[in-house]
């Protein structure tokens, strides 16, 4: 499989009043072409600062990339310029963001938007970019595009306004689209269907995709592999088998434990106890260490070693280590 984007050692720092935020803390992935990676984490444990990162879209200051390399295509994007990136951003990378509203400008038709989309990077007439428009409108599923492309952000629904956002991010052809929680907004019926247009999307243009979500729920249609992020980290990484179920890291089956389950008549949901750890001063060792019910000596000293279950599955948890095995059968044993 060809490896579209590698993200290596991405450090990324906030200076405020209260002292320097250290959002992102040495954060390792790959995305193959062709496939969808999510990345899955509680609020504030660095998702949209890492997507960020990767369109250098940090808002500098506050913040800053301190360090690490983003790999897109064989190119360092941590090095481009501002003119370089913005020749890659919505050409190459497209972002959606939570909110369509904010994507979209209410003084402008859709039709419009979406064609200076469009004309702003492509030299094409407006006959070709109205054809591409209408194309996108198809591929999103929007009922009478004709009609459509006349009309204003507020003549459509939440769910047929991030259709259109989805189109915009699209129109380009670009190779990865990256979709910070892009149902949040949404009623639940919606967000499952935009979770399947995502699919077919997919399915009809090859586009690699980054889903970034707070809910494991959301992904278990539509992932690949799976990336869990805890407290500025990606903790576990696997397909979305290994994930659901071989998940190793504490952290990972907590979140588990709260995704609603369609095969059990009754929801037990179990939020996990106690919150991050504080990312002005972030722990040495394991930042999941003060909420883990298997914590152990080492684990608040020593950040653990990253553990290669097989070449998808990856932890970094010392319950992984021989040792501590040894240690927990000596325990249950007593
Ligand atoms: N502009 C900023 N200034 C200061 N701190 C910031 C800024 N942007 C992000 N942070 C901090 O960086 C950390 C990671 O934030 P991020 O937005 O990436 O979280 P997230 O995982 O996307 O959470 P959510 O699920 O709530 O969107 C948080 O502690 C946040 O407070
Ligand atoms: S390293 Fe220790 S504290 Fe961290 S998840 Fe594993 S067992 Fe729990
Ligand atoms: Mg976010």
């Amino acid at each position: 499989m060809e490896t579209l984007l590698e993200v290596k050692d991405l450090h990324v720092t906030f200076s405020t009043y209260g002292g320097t935020v250290k959002a992102v803390r040495g954060v390792y992935f790959h995305l193959n072409k062709g496939e969808t990676l999510a990345i899955v984490g509680e609020s504030g444990c660095g998702k949209s600062v890492t997507s960020q990162a990767i369109m250098r879209l940090i808002p500098e200051p506050p913040g800053k990339i301190i360090k690490g390399e983003v790999i897109f295509k064989g190119k360092d994007l941590a090095s481009y310029t501002e003119k370089q990136m913005r020749s890659i951003r919505g050409v190459d990378i497209s972002m959606i963001f939570q909110d369509p509203m904010t994507a979209l400008n209410p003084t402008l038709t859709i039709g419009t938007q979406l064609m200076e989309g469009l004309r702003e990077h492509q030299a094409v007439s407006a006959e070709e970019a109205k054809i591409k428009a209408l194309e996108m409108m198809h591929l999103v599923g929007i009922p009478n595009p004709k009609e459509r492309l006349k009309q204003y952000p507020h003549q459509f629904s939440g769910g047929m306004r991030q259709r259109i956002v989805i189109a915009m991010a699209l129109i380009c052809e670009p190779e990865l689209l990256i979709a910070d929680e892009p149902t949040t907004a949404l009623d639940v019926t919606i967000q499952a269907q935009i979770l399947e247009l995502f699919g077919h999307i997919q399915a009809t243009t090859g586009v690699s995709i980054i889903l970034i979500t707070h809910d494991l729920g959301v992904v278990a249609k539509i992932a690949d592999r799976i990336a869990v992020m805890y407290a500025g980290k990606i903790i576990e990484t696997g397909t979305k088998y290994d994930i659901f179920y071989d998940a190793q890291h504490p952290y990972t089956k907590g979140l588990l434990k709260s995704v609603p389950r369609l095969d059990l008549k009754e929801e037990r949901l179990t939020p996990i106890d106690g919150t991050p750890p504080d990312l002005f001063s972030p722990p040495r060792g394991c930042p999941f260490t003060p909420r883990c019910p298997l914590a152990m000596e080492v684990c608040d000293k020593v950040y653990p070693v990253t553990t290669e279950r097989s070449r998808s599955h990856q932890v970094d948890c010392w319950l992984q280590d021989e040792r501590a095995q040894q240690l927990l059968a000596r325990t249950a044993n007593q």
